[in-house]
């Protein structure tokens, strides 16, 4: 059992737990998650490792309650505990020291780019954030982005905080000044994570300019050990599975389209089961 030992409402529908869950704690890297079943009858949903504390045993996730599990999940309360846990699973994002890295974030993706953030920060790299939201209620962990980013920007579709736009607008305006500039270094690396139209208008912009680009993929998954083949998907014409060869893959060459199509795969089901809660 894993107990839950600290929760916060971070946003409108977004909930972040400290869960005491040592071992996992110890091994945890950026970029990877944990795969968890609420109960005796629960199914198993992947959630990334939104941060960790090796020394006091706790991990943290940051979720959104979209549907079944997650709603129920977001039911349980500080005392409570989960009953598995499962992880660290995927393969932690490659951090090296490429000059300068594009950190991007859109809805609860801000959460899940928050530990690659610091890590590539960590390792000397100058990290520029953009995070973005539907609107300003829905930004979260802005202090701790701010903490490590050397420049963060914010974006909101309805421009009720920072940047009225996409997170994309952002980017596009600072690629502009970047190929003006006779001084700034070319980045190295555009991370981008969140919704797949986000990731996916992303990649085709950076796909233009020859930039490097990982996105973390968010297929449905079942078992995650690379048995059921639910998180297919296909990168570069092959098939891969998302969760023990990802969950990180070079963005130009994803096929988003099935993505997306995968993942309406049980949206009845899905509804239905909501519907009988
Ligand atoms: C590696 C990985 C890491 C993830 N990390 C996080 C995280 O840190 N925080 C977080 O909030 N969510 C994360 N997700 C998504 C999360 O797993 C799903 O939102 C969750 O499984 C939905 O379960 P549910 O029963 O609540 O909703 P369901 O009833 O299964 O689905 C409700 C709605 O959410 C959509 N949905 C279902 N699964 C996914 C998915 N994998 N990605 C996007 N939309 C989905 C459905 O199409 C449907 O519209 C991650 C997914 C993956 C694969
Ligand atoms: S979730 Fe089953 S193979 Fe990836």
């Amino acid at each position: 059992m894993f107990k839950i030992i600290e929760k916060e409402e971070l946003a409108k529908e977004v909930t972040k737990f400290v869960i005491h869950a040592p071992d996992i704690a110890k091994k945890a890297k950026a970029g990877q998650f944990v795969v968890l079943v609420i109960d005796d009858k629960g199914e198993r949903i992947p959630l990334t490792l939104a941060d960790w504390d090796s020394s006091a045993g706790t991990i943290t996730l940051i979720f959104q309650k979209v549907g079944f599990t997650t709603k129920k999940l977001g039911a349980l309360n500080a005392g409570d505990s989960i009953v598995h846990i499962l992880g660290p699973l995927g393969h932690p994002t490659p951090v090296e020291d490429l000059g300068e890295v594009y950190c991007i974030g859109g809805g609860v993706g801000i959460a899940e780019v928050y530990p690659v953030s610091r890590a590539f920060k960590a390792a000397g790299n100058r990290v520029i954030g953009i995070i973005g939201s539907r609107n300003k209620d829905l930004i979260i962990l802005e202090d701790k982005m701010r903490e490590i980013c050397d420049e963060l920007f914010i974006t909101t579709d309805d421009g009720s905080y920072g940047t009225k736009g996409l997170v994309l607008d952002v980017l596009k305006e600072l690629f502009g000044s970047i190929e003006k500039s006779t001084h700034t270094k070319y980045p190295g690396l555009v991370y981008a994570i969140g919704p797949v139209p986000m990731m996916k208008a992303v990649a085709d912009f950076t796909r233009e300019s020859h930039i490097k680009t990982l996105v973390s993929l968010n297929p449905i998954m079942v078992d995650a050990t690379g048995m059921c083949g639910a998180c297919r998907c296909s990168v570069g014409g092959k098939t891969v599975f998302g969760c023990v060869d990802g969950p990180d893959f070079d963005g130009h060459l994803v096929d988003f389209e099935e993505l997306k199509t995968r993942l309406r795969l049980f949206r009845e089901q899905e509804g239905r089961v909501l519907n009988q809660q």
